[in-house]
């Protein structure tokens, strides 16, 4: 089993002809809400991908269709706990060439208590997968709980905060970064290139898996001097919103169904290329079919 401590937001979606400037006042052409949030997306992700994954998280008892919408896909959601608080938001802006910025509003994400960790862990099985982003609280105590307990730790430190650097990375078995957040682990430039921030990952966590991810230019894998490169398929981008995050539960998928990395890498973006076709967050996320008949196609 993987277990997911993440996010659950309402994603505010409006498409804009380009992204708000300081000062501006913009119209936006469309409007819609949809579930969203990292850890939700990934959980879902995850399960369409056939994988089995238990969400823990908070959301505000107002939205429970959230959790229904978790529990249909096939998450299991009897950690997810309705609670008297606004549920974590993002006002999500689109523009015409598929970008976003993303304002998020935490809400009952950040109510996580250390008791509630611990009880939480102490449910678990040594030797599970615990995956976590950077959207809910408490992650200096869940990181070694979860080590101390056995749990294989596989984090996504998105968005990018100082509080990562803070935190016992070197206890994860695995890190998912985009080139913002690599750049922002080591110091580095955010222009260098991908094997100058593969090299200083390696560095400051040597015994750490880590999956770079880089949009348009494929993804990579390195653990010790084990690299892998998966080019990125070429694809019309009309949302990026939630493209990382199917790639994540896609590829964990792939690894709880011990295939080998170089699949788990090429299962993992085709369902982002796919994702990034459609409009929404956990919305835009493929179903195991879509992704099969995409490599099918991909492999005559
Ligand atoms: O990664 C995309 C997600 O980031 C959105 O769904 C939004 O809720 C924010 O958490």
């Amino acid at each position: 089993m993987l277990h997911n401590f993440g996010s659950i937001n309402l994603d505010h979606v409006y498409r804009v002809p380009h992204l708000v400037r300081p000062g501006e006042t913009l119209a936006s052409h469309d409007y819609r809400v949809g579930l969203g949030g990292k850890g939700a997306n990934q959980s879902l992700a995850m399960a369409r991908a056939g994988g089995r994954v238990c969400h823990w998280g908070r959301l505000g008892r107002q939205d429970a269709w959230a959790r229904d919408t978790l529990s249909r896909a096939g998450v299991e959601v009897f950690r997810v706990k309705l609670v008297d608080a606004p549920s974590g938001h993002a006002i999500i802006q689109v523009d015409d060439a598929g970008e976003n910025a993303i304002l998020l509003f935490p809400g009952a994400n950040h109510g996580f208590r250390r008791a509630d960790l611990n009880e939480l862990v102490a449910d678990t099985q040594p030797g599970d997968w615990l995956l976590t982003q950077n959207e809910c609280v408490g992650l200096d105590k869940l990181i070694p709980l979860a080590g101390d307990h056995g749990l294989k730790i596989a984090f996504n430190p998105a968005p990018m905060t100082e509080e990562v650097l803070r935190l016992p990375l070197s206890r994860c078995r695995l890190l998912f970064v985009n080139r913002t957040e690599a750049a922002g682990l080591t110091g580095l430039a955010l222009d260098v290139d991908a094997e100058a921030l593969l090299d200083a990952l390696a560095v400051r966590l040597p015994a750490v898996e880590v999956v770079l991810t880089l949009g348009n230019d494929g993804a990579w894998y390195q653990h010790g001097d084990h690299r892998l490169h998966q080019p990125a398929l070429p694809v019309k981008a009309v949302d990026t919103t939630g493209a990382g995050d199917t790639f994540i539960g896609y590829f964990m998928a792939a690894l709880q169904a011990e295939l080998p990395v170089r699949d788990c890498l090429e299962r993992a973006t085709a369902a982002a290329a796919l994702a990034v076709q459609h409009p929404g967050a956990a919305d835009s996320i493929p179903t195991v079919n879509e992704v099969d008949a995409l490599l099918a196609a991909e492999a005559r």
